[in-house]
């Protein structure tokens, strides 16, 4: 099998790559990623030299260089994971959204319905998606896969719009697509722009560590190297047309969050208890910011037998070791365009 996974050089794209490089060695697996500022080589330096693994440079929004890169490769599938992920940036610059969620993951769309014509049901097109798509939840239900689509943010709103697009090449051209819509995920490799990553760095320097209004939302946080083997079960096993949702069960409030955290890097780092909890600073709230998600993910559970397989508390002291210990990969991240980014988004509030 030919694979191309898109986004490979990002948070969630790396740990899939390296998964499916790892553990299929049968199959020809090619990075296809931009490399914007999400998108880091360094991520997959472990497996590069792999025989079974090969990077390409490129943009979906290209729908030319799409259209010739399925020609040449010819490829049996594709995972898509290439996109703009981040809801701050979403609301200050939408239209990026739309290039690269929607005109990008149509693009791929196109060139499969093109490329493949004649053997769709041989060929998969797996779309990742995120559980915001379906709005907020109030104080109690969950996101099953029936739950109507609400997206409230750009970001959102692009991704519920690149979900539905999927869907139609199925229906309508019965291409063999799959959706999966995940909650939160955390783990090694995570841009300094999100939460967790961004609270463990401004710690470590004893910066602010900035929370959006009260911290009362809430977010269902999963590991990363779960939502890989999540993918990886559901690329295999899922019915053409079909959606999962996938979810930790482990919903927190991000206050509640942060003050573990801060109590895991006071252990840590060698300071005295409470001492990180000091730098909790309250800023301005995210502009439409959604109060709570909750993924239900019995759909995953009972039909294909994935379970998560990490106690939060545990996933977030591995990842805390993680950034302590890849100090260099946080320096080079956080170099450049970061340090524009985080005045305009924190300091001009
Ligand atoms: P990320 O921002 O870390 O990585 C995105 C990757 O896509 C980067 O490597 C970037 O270079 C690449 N990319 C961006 N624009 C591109 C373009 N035009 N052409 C080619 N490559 C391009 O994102 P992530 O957090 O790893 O998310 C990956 C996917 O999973 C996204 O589709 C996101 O919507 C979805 N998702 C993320 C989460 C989460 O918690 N991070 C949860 C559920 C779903
Ligand atoms: O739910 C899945 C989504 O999770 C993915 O689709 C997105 O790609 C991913 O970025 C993530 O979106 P969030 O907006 O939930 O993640 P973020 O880490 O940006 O924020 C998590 C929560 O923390 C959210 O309620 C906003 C809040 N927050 C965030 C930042 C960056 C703060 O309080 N302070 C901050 O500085």
């Amino acid at each position: 099998m030919k694979l191309i996974i898109t986004g490979g050089a990002g948070f969630i794209g790396s740990h899939v790559v390296r998964r499916f490089v790892t553990n299929y060695p049968q199959y020809s697996i090619i990075n296809l990623d931009k490399l914007t500022y999400a998108g880091n080589l360094a991520n997959l330096q472990d497996i590069e030299a792999a025989p079974n693994y090969r990077f390409i440079k490129g943009d979906i929004t290209d729908a030319a260089f799409i259209d010739g890169l399925f020609k040449d490769e010819q490829p049996d599938a594709i995972i898509h994971l290439a996109a703009e992920s981040h809801v701050d940036r979403s609301i200050s610059n939408p239209i990026e959204f739309v290039l690269t969620n929607v005109v990008g993951t149509v693009n791929l769309l196109n060139a499969a319905r093109k490329h493949w014509e004649g053997s769709y049901d041989q060929k998969r097109f797996y779309h990742v998606s995120t559980d915001e798509v379906y709005g907020a939840l109030g104080e109690s239900g969950m996101f099953t896969e029936e739950t109507k689509y609400d997206p409230h943010s750009p970001y959102s709103a692009s991704k519920a719009g690149s979900d539905h697009f999927v869907r139609a090449y199925h229906d309508t051209y019965g291409l063999d697509t799959v959706i999966s819509n995940c909650s939160n995920n955390y783990g090694s490799h995570h841009f300094p722009e999100k939460l967790i990553p961004l609270a463990i760095h401004n710690i470590t320097q004893n910066k602010p560590v900035p929370v959006y209004g009260k911290g009362e939302n809430i977010r269902d946080w999963l590991w990363v190297e779960d939502h890989a083997r999540a993918i990886d079960v559901i690329f295999h096993k899922a019915k053409a047309g079909d959606t999962y949702n996938i979810g930790g069960h482990n919903e927190w409030k991000n206050i509640d969050l942060i003050r573990l955290l801060c109590q895991i890097m006071d252990r840590k780092l060698g300071r005295t208890a409470g001492e990180s909890e000091k730098l909790i600073t309250f800023v301005k709230d995210r502009a439409g910011h959604d109060l709570r998600y909750a993924i239900d993910s019995t759909k995953l559970q009972k039909e294909l037998g994935w379970v998560p397989s990490l106690q939060f508390e545990e996933g977030l002291e591995k990842t805390v070791d993680w950034y302590l210990e890849n100090e260099a990969w946080l320096e080079n991240v956080t170099s450049g365009n970061y340090q524009s980014y985080y005045k305009e988004q924190y300091q001009e509030r």
